[in-house]
Protein backbone atom coordinates (compact mmCIF):
# COMPACT_ATOMS: atom_id res chain seq x y z
CA UNK A 1 0.00 0.00 0.00
CA UNK A 2 3.02 2.43 0.65
CA UNK A 3 4.08 2.28 -2.93
CA UNK A 4 0.72 2.71 -4.19
CA UNK A 5 0.42 5.85 -2.17
CA UNK A 6 3.98 7.29 -3.72
CA UNK A 7 5.48 8.66 -0.30
CA UNK A 8 2.26 10.37 0.62
CA UNK A 9 1.01 9.38 4.15
CA UNK A 10 -2.90 8.95 2.72
CA UNK A 11 -4.56 8.53 -0.68
CA UNK A 12 -6.36 11.81 -0.28
CA UNK A 13 -3.29 13.27 -0.05
CA UNK A 14 -1.82 11.49 -2.93
CA UNK A 15 -5.30 12.78 -4.68
CA UNK A 16 -5.24 16.35 -3.88
CA UNK A 17 -1.35 16.50 -5.11
CA UNK A 18 -3.17 14.50 -8.64
CA UNK A 19 -5.26 17.63 -9.09
CA UNK A 20 -3.44 19.23 -11.72
CA UNK A 21 -2.44 15.96 -14.12
CA UNK A 22 -6.08 15.22 -13.33
CA UNK A 23 -7.29 18.17 -14.70
CA UNK A 24 -4.71 18.26 -17.73
CA UNK A 25 -6.47 14.96 -18.80
CA UNK A 26 -10.12 16.65 -18.09
CA UNK A 27 -9.16 19.62 -20.59
CA UNK A 28 -6.65 17.65 -22.91
CA UNK A 29 -8.53 17.82 -26.72
CA UNK A 30 -11.92 19.36 -25.51
CA UNK A 31 -10.54 23.28 -25.76
CA UNK A 32 -9.38 23.29 -29.53
CA UNK A 33 -6.29 25.67 -30.63
CA UNK A 34 -8.95 28.33 -32.14
CA UNK A 35 -10.65 28.61 -28.88
CA UNK A 36 -13.44 26.14 -28.99
CA UNK A 37 -15.17 23.74 -27.21
CA UNK A 38 -14.77 19.95 -28.13
CA UNK A 39 -16.68 17.59 -26.39
CA UNK A 40 -16.18 14.51 -28.47
CA UNK A 41 -19.31 13.37 -28.96
CA UNK A 42 -21.44 16.32 -28.51
CA UNK A 43 -20.99 18.80 -31.97
CA UNK A 44 -22.57 22.02 -31.84
CA UNK A 45 -26.31 21.91 -32.10
CA UNK A 46 -26.64 18.37 -30.49
CA UNK A 47 -28.53 20.15 -27.31
CA UNK A 48 -31.11 22.70 -29.39
CA UNK A 49 -33.89 20.74 -28.60
CA UNK A 50 -33.50 20.88 -24.78
CA UNK A 51 -35.50 23.67 -22.88
CA UNK A 52 -34.20 23.23 -19.57
CA UNK A 53 -31.62 21.19 -17.37
CA UNK A 54 -32.03 19.49 -14.49
CA UNK A 55 -28.98 18.25 -12.52
CA UNK A 56 -29.25 15.39 -9.82
CA UNK A 57 -26.46 14.34 -7.79
CA UNK A 58 -25.25 13.24 -3.91
CA UNK A 59 -22.43 14.59 -1.91
CA UNK A 60 -19.55 16.19 -3.22
CA UNK A 61 -21.18 15.59 -6.88
CA UNK A 62 -23.66 17.69 -5.63
CA UNK A 63 -21.65 20.55 -4.83
CA UNK A 64 -20.18 19.93 -8.13
CA UNK A 65 -23.52 20.33 -9.71
CA UNK A 66 -24.63 23.44 -8.06
CA UNK A 67 -21.19 24.81 -9.27
CA UNK A 68 -22.69 24.20 -12.59
CA UNK A 69 -25.94 25.55 -11.98
CA UNK A 70 -24.38 28.97 -11.47
CA UNK A 71 -22.54 28.55 -14.22
CA UNK A 72 -25.57 27.66 -16.72
CA UNK A 73 -27.82 30.60 -14.87
CA UNK A 74 -24.96 33.47 -15.83
CA UNK A 75 -25.23 31.77 -19.52
CA UNK A 76 -28.94 32.10 -19.18
CA UNK A 77 -29.60 28.17 -19.27
CA UNK A 78 -32.59 27.46 -16.89
CA UNK A 79 -31.38 24.63 -14.46
CA UNK A 80 -32.64 23.30 -11.93
CA UNK A 81 -30.40 20.85 -9.13
CA UNK A 82 -31.69 18.01 -7.33
CA UNK A 83 -29.95 16.19 -4.42
CA UNK A 84 -30.75 12.47 -6.00
CA UNK A 85 -32.35 11.38 -2.70
CA UNK A 86 -35.01 13.81 -3.11
CA UNK A 87 -35.67 13.64 -7.12
CA UNK A 88 -35.93 9.90 -6.62
CA UNK A 89 -39.01 10.20 -4.35
CA UNK A 90 -40.15 13.44 -5.34
CA UNK A 91 -39.16 14.04 -9.28
CA UNK A 92 -39.26 17.01 -10.92
CA UNK A 93 -41.44 17.47 -13.36
CA UNK A 94 -40.10 16.98 -16.86
CA UNK A 95 -40.99 16.78 -20.70
CA UNK A 96 -38.93 15.28 -23.72
CA UNK A 97 -37.19 19.29 -24.24
CA UNK A 98 -35.71 18.45 -20.33
CA UNK A 99 -32.17 17.30 -20.23
CA UNK A 100 -31.33 15.53 -17.01
CA UNK A 101 -27.70 15.33 -15.80
CA UNK A 102 -26.11 12.78 -13.67
CA UNK A 103 -23.02 14.15 -12.02
CA UNK A 104 -21.48 10.69 -10.38
CA UNK A 105 -18.07 9.73 -9.99
CA UNK A 106 -18.18 6.19 -9.46
CA UNK A 107 -21.38 5.68 -11.82
CA UNK A 108 -22.95 3.71 -9.03
CA UNK A 109 -24.65 6.15 -6.43
CA UNK A 110 -28.42 4.25 -6.00
CA UNK A 111 -30.23 7.32 -5.44
CA UNK A 112 -28.59 8.82 -8.77
CA UNK A 113 -29.19 5.91 -10.58
CA UNK A 114 -32.95 5.52 -9.46
CA UNK A 115 -33.14 9.02 -10.12
CA UNK A 116 -31.98 8.97 -13.94
CA UNK A 117 -34.20 5.68 -14.33
CA UNK A 118 -37.24 8.02 -13.46
CA UNK A 119 -36.29 11.09 -15.38
CA UNK A 120 -35.96 8.73 -18.44
CA UNK A 121 -39.05 6.50 -18.12
CA UNK A 122 -40.51 9.99 -17.86
CA UNK A 123 -39.17 10.82 -21.63
CA UNK A 124 -36.64 13.32 -20.79
CA UNK A 125 -33.00 13.00 -22.23
CA UNK A 126 -30.14 11.93 -19.86
CA UNK A 127 -26.51 12.30 -19.71
CA UNK A 128 -24.09 10.93 -17.48
CA UNK A 129 -20.95 13.18 -15.68
CA UNK A 130 -18.69 10.16 -14.59
CA UNK A 131 -15.36 9.08 -14.01
CA UNK A 132 -16.11 5.26 -14.49
CA UNK A 133 -15.87 4.21 -18.18
CA UNK A 134 -18.65 1.25 -18.35
CA UNK A 135 -20.30 2.24 -15.34
CA UNK A 136 -24.02 1.69 -14.32
CA UNK A 137 -24.41 5.78 -14.89
CA UNK A 138 -22.64 5.35 -18.34
CA UNK A 139 -24.96 2.51 -19.46
CA UNK A 140 -28.18 4.09 -18.05
CA UNK A 141 -27.95 7.66 -19.41
CA UNK A 142 -28.51 8.20 -23.45
CA UNK A 143 -25.02 9.86 -23.58
CA UNK A 144 -21.88 10.42 -21.43
CA UNK A 145 -18.87 12.50 -20.38
CA UNK A 146 -16.59 10.85 -18.92
CA UNK A 147 -14.25 13.77 -15.93
CA UNK A 148 -10.73 10.95 -16.65
CA UNK A 149 -9.68 11.69 -12.94
CA UNK A 150 -8.05 8.61 -12.45
CA UNK A 151 -9.15 5.86 -9.92
CA UNK A 152 -9.91 7.59 -6.56
CA UNK A 153 -9.49 5.68 -3.64
CA UNK A 154 -10.07 8.24 -0.86
CA UNK A 155 -13.50 8.01 0.60
CA UNK A 156 -13.60 11.39 0.47
CA UNK A 157 -13.48 13.17 -2.99
CA UNK A 158 -10.93 15.50 -3.84
CA UNK A 159 -9.97 15.19 -7.54
CA UNK A 160 -13.01 14.40 -8.77
CA UNK A 161 -14.63 17.52 -7.46
CA UNK A 162 -12.42 19.48 -9.72
CA UNK A 163 -12.52 17.19 -12.84
CA UNK A 164 -16.28 17.59 -12.34
CA UNK A 165 -16.17 21.45 -12.48
CA UNK A 166 -13.50 21.36 -15.26
CA UNK A 167 -15.94 19.07 -17.36
CA UNK A 168 -19.15 21.02 -16.56
CA UNK A 169 -17.66 24.20 -17.14
CA UNK A 170 -16.75 22.78 -21.11
CA UNK A 171 -20.49 21.23 -21.01
CA UNK A 172 -21.98 24.39 -20.38
CA UNK A 173 -20.86 26.25 -22.73
CA UNK A 174 -21.53 23.87 -25.71
CA UNK A 175 -25.10 23.92 -23.95
CA UNK A 176 -25.92 27.65 -23.10
CA UNK A 177 -24.75 28.08 -26.77
CA UNK A 178 -27.26 25.76 -28.33
CA UNK A 179 -30.10 26.46 -26.25
CA UNK A 180 -29.33 30.62 -26.50
CA UNK A 181 -28.32 30.77 -29.46
CA UNK A 182 -25.67 32.53 -28.08
CA UNK A 183 -21.91 32.18 -26.53
CA UNK A 184 -21.22 34.03 -23.53
CA UNK A 185 -19.04 37.24 -23.65
CA UNK A 186 -16.27 35.74 -21.38
CA UNK A 187 -16.31 32.57 -22.92
CA UNK A 188 -12.67 32.99 -23.79
CA UNK A 189 -11.06 33.96 -20.70
CA UNK A 190 -13.02 31.18 -19.40
CA UNK A 191 -11.47 28.56 -21.56
CA UNK A 192 -8.08 30.64 -20.69
CA UNK A 193 -8.72 29.83 -17.41
CA UNK A 194 -9.72 26.34 -17.76
CA UNK A 195 -6.19 25.80 -19.51
CA UNK A 196 -4.14 27.66 -16.75
CA UNK A 197 -5.98 26.03 -14.44
CA UNK A 198 -3.67 22.77 -14.06
CA UNK A 199 -0.55 25.39 -13.30
CA UNK A 200 -2.50 27.49 -10.93
CA UNK A 201 -3.21 24.24 -8.39
CA UNK A 202 0.38 23.45 -9.00
CA UNK A 203 1.08 26.81 -7.85
CA UNK A 204 -1.55 26.56 -4.75
CA UNK A 205 0.22 22.83 -3.80
CA UNK A 206 3.58 23.84 -3.96
CA UNK A 207 3.05 27.24 -1.97
CA UNK A 208 -0.07 26.48 0.22
CA UNK A 209 1.07 26.20 3.86
CA UNK A 210 -1.80 25.79 6.04
CA UNK A 211 -0.41 23.49 8.82
CA UNK A 212 0.28 26.18 11.83
CA UNK A 213 -3.52 27.30 10.91
CA UNK A 214 -4.77 23.67 11.13
CA UNK A 215 -3.02 23.53 14.31
CA UNK A 216 -5.05 26.72 15.74
CA UNK A 217 -8.89 25.85 14.14
CA UNK A 218 -8.44 21.87 15.05
CA UNK A 219 -10.29 21.98 18.61
CA UNK A 220 -13.48 24.44 18.23
CA UNK A 221 -17.03 24.56 18.95
CA UNK A 222 -17.95 24.47 15.34
CA UNK A 223 -16.36 25.97 11.85
CA UNK A 224 -18.79 28.00 9.07
CA UNK A 225 -17.84 28.10 5.55
CA UNK A 226 -19.63 30.81 3.71
CA UNK A 227 -19.48 32.07 0.06
CA UNK A 228 -21.55 33.52 -2.99
CA UNK A 229 -21.93 32.92 -6.51
CA UNK A 230 -19.53 29.73 -7.43
CA UNK A 231 -18.00 30.19 -3.53
CA UNK A 232 -21.46 28.81 -2.18
CA UNK A 233 -21.00 25.90 -3.38
CA UNK A 234 -17.15 25.78 -2.54
CA UNK A 235 -17.73 26.46 0.81
CA UNK A 236 -20.58 23.74 1.20
CA UNK A 237 -18.11 20.83 -0.04
CA UNK A 238 -15.60 22.70 2.42
CA UNK A 239 -18.14 22.06 4.95
CA UNK A 240 -18.28 18.85 3.89
CA UNK A 241 -14.63 17.57 3.28
CA UNK A 242 -13.98 19.07 6.94
CA UNK A 243 -17.07 17.01 8.41
CA UNK A 244 -16.15 13.99 7.02
CA UNK A 245 -12.39 13.35 8.10
CA UNK A 246 -12.20 16.00 11.13
CA UNK A 247 -15.29 14.59 12.88
CA UNK A 248 -15.95 18.03 13.70
CA UNK A 249 -18.48 19.97 13.99
CA UNK A 250 -18.81 22.14 10.49
CA UNK A 251 -21.57 23.64 7.95
CA UNK A 252 -21.67 25.91 5.15
CA UNK A 253 -23.92 28.56 4.01
CA UNK A 254 -24.64 30.98 1.21
CA UNK A 255 -22.89 33.98 2.43
CA UNK A 256 -26.62 35.62 2.28
CA UNK A 257 -28.28 33.43 4.73
CA UNK A 258 -26.04 33.70 7.65
CA UNK A 259 -28.15 36.92 9.07
CA UNK A 260 -30.95 34.57 8.61
CA UNK A 261 -29.98 32.08 11.74
CA UNK A 262 -26.43 30.76 11.57
CA UNK A 263 -25.12 34.11 12.90
CA UNK A 264 -26.51 33.31 16.46
CA UNK A 265 -23.72 30.38 16.64
CA UNK A 266 -21.13 32.61 15.77
CA UNK A 267 -19.15 33.00 18.99
CA UNK A 268 -14.92 33.63 19.42
CA UNK A 269 -14.60 29.55 19.09
CA UNK A 270 -15.92 29.16 15.67
CA UNK A 271 -14.13 29.77 12.57
CA UNK A 272 -15.32 31.54 9.64
CA UNK A 273 -13.90 29.90 6.61
CA UNK A 274 -14.69 32.71 4.10
CA UNK A 275 -14.64 31.98 0.26
CA UNK A 276 -13.98 34.57 -2.51
CA UNK A 277 -13.85 33.88 -6.18
CA UNK A 278 -13.75 37.13 -7.74
CA UNK A 279 -17.62 37.66 -7.79
CA UNK A 280 -19.89 40.33 -5.28
CA UNK A 281 -16.67 39.72 -2.90
CA UNK A 282 -17.32 43.06 -1.47
CA UNK A 283 -20.75 41.65 0.00
CA UNK A 284 -19.36 38.83 0.97
CA UNK A 285 -16.40 41.25 2.52
CA UNK A 286 -19.52 42.84 4.52
CA UNK A 287 -20.66 39.39 5.51
CA UNK A 288 -17.26 39.30 6.81
CA UNK A 289 -17.33 42.23 9.47
CA UNK A 290 -21.11 40.67 10.48
CA UNK A 291 -19.17 37.72 12.26
CA UNK A 292 -15.91 40.25 12.91
CA UNK A 293 -18.01 42.32 15.22
CA UNK A 294 -19.08 38.87 16.91
CA UNK A 295 -15.36 37.90 17.86
CA UNK A 296 -15.01 35.21 15.68
CA UNK A 297 -11.67 34.51 13.33
CA UNK A 298 -12.11 34.77 9.92
CA UNK A 299 -10.06 32.76 7.68
CA UNK A 300 -9.98 34.66 3.67
CA UNK A 301 -9.33 32.27 1.13
CA UNK A 302 -8.89 34.63 -2.44
CA UNK A 303 -7.18 35.93 -5.14
CA UNK A 304 -3.57 36.86 -4.62
CA UNK A 305 -4.13 40.29 -5.54
CA UNK A 306 -7.33 40.43 -3.31
CA UNK A 307 -6.04 43.55 -1.09
CA UNK A 308 -8.58 44.20 0.75
CA UNK A 309 -10.04 41.05 1.48
CA UNK A 310 -6.21 39.87 2.77
CA UNK A 311 -6.72 43.24 4.84
CA UNK A 312 -10.02 42.34 6.37
CA UNK A 313 -9.53 38.62 7.73
CA UNK A 314 -7.49 37.32 10.25
CA UNK A 315 -5.52 34.57 7.82
CA UNK A 316 -5.84 34.73 4.62
CA UNK A 317 -5.01 31.29 2.15
CA UNK A 318 -3.98 33.02 -1.29
CA UNK A 319 -4.91 31.18 -4.54
CA UNK A 320 -3.67 32.43 -8.15
CA UNK A 321 -5.85 35.29 -9.75
CA UNK A 322 -7.81 34.04 -12.64
CA UNK A 323 -11.14 33.92 -13.87
CA UNK A 324 -13.93 32.79 -10.84
CA UNK A 325 -15.07 29.64 -12.63
CA UNK A 326 -11.82 28.62 -12.20
CA UNK A 327 -11.08 30.38 -8.43
CA UNK A 328 -13.82 28.42 -7.17
CA UNK A 329 -11.86 24.97 -7.54
CA UNK A 330 -8.37 26.97 -6.10
CA UNK A 331 -10.02 27.90 -3.43
CA UNK A 332 -11.32 24.79 -2.82
CA UNK A 333 -7.91 22.78 -2.55
CA UNK A 334 -6.76 25.11 -0.02
CA UNK A 335 -9.87 24.31 1.70
CA UNK A 336 -8.97 20.12 1.24
CA UNK A 337 -5.36 20.86 2.77
CA UNK A 338 -6.50 22.67 5.43
CA UNK A 339 -9.18 19.52 6.26
CA UNK A 340 -6.51 17.29 5.88
CA UNK A 341 -4.00 18.92 7.58
CA UNK A 342 -6.69 19.19 10.85
CA UNK A 343 -7.49 15.16 10.61
CA UNK A 344 -4.13 14.57 10.19
CA UNK A 345 -3.39 16.27 13.75
CA UNK A 346 -6.19 14.79 15.07
CA UNK A 347 -5.53 11.12 14.21
CA UNK A 348 -8.74 10.33 12.21
CA UNK A 349 -8.85 8.20 10.10
CA UNK A 350 -8.45 9.55 6.59
CA UNK A 351 -8.89 7.49 3.76
CA UNK A 352 -11.63 5.50 5.53
CA UNK A 353 -13.88 7.86 7.57
CA UNK A 354 -15.99 6.40 10.11
CA UNK A 355 -19.14 4.98 9.08
CA UNK A 356 -18.64 6.42 5.31
CA UNK A 357 -18.39 4.88 2.04
CA UNK A 358 -16.67 5.56 -1.05
CA UNK A 359 -19.82 5.01 -2.71
CA UNK A 360 -23.35 4.68 -1.47
CA UNK A 361 -25.79 1.90 -3.52
CA UNK A 362 -28.61 1.49 -1.48
CA UNK A 363 -31.16 3.98 -1.16
C1 LIG B 1 -20.42 8.88 -1.07
C2 LIG B 1 -18.96 9.33 -0.99
C3 LIG B 1 -18.84 10.79 -1.38
C4 LIG B 1 -19.44 11.02 -2.76
C5 LIG B 1 -20.90 10.54 -2.81
C6 LIG B 1 -21.44 10.57 -4.21
O1 LIG B 1 -21.15 9.51 -0.08
O2 LIG B 1 -18.48 9.13 0.33
O3 LIG B 1 -17.46 11.18 -1.41
O4 LIG B 1 -19.41 12.38 -3.06
O5 LIG B 1 -20.97 9.18 -2.36
O6 LIG B 1 -20.73 9.64 -5.00
P1 LIG B 1 -20.73 9.64 -6.57
O7 LIG B 1 -19.90 8.42 -6.93
O8 LIG B 1 -22.15 9.51 -7.02
O9 LIG B 1 -20.11 10.89 -7.03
Amino acid sequence: EDAERHGFDHYMLKEIHEQPAALERAIRGRVTPDGDVDLEAFPPGCFSDVDDVQIVACGTSYHAALYARQLLAERGVPTQVFSAGEYATTPAPVSEHTLVIAVTQSGETADTLASIRLASERGARTLAVTNVVGSTAARVCDDAVFIRAGPEIGVAATKTFSSQVAVLTLLRERLAEDITGQRGADRERVLRALERLPGDVQQVLDQSSVESLAARYRDRDGHFFIGRGVAFPVALEGALKFKEITYEHAEGFAAGELKHGPLALVTPDTPVFAVFAGQYDDKTLNNVEEVVSRGAPVVGVGSEESTDVAATVDEFLPIPDTHPVAAGVLANVQLQLVSYHVADLLGRSIDKPRNLAKSVTVE
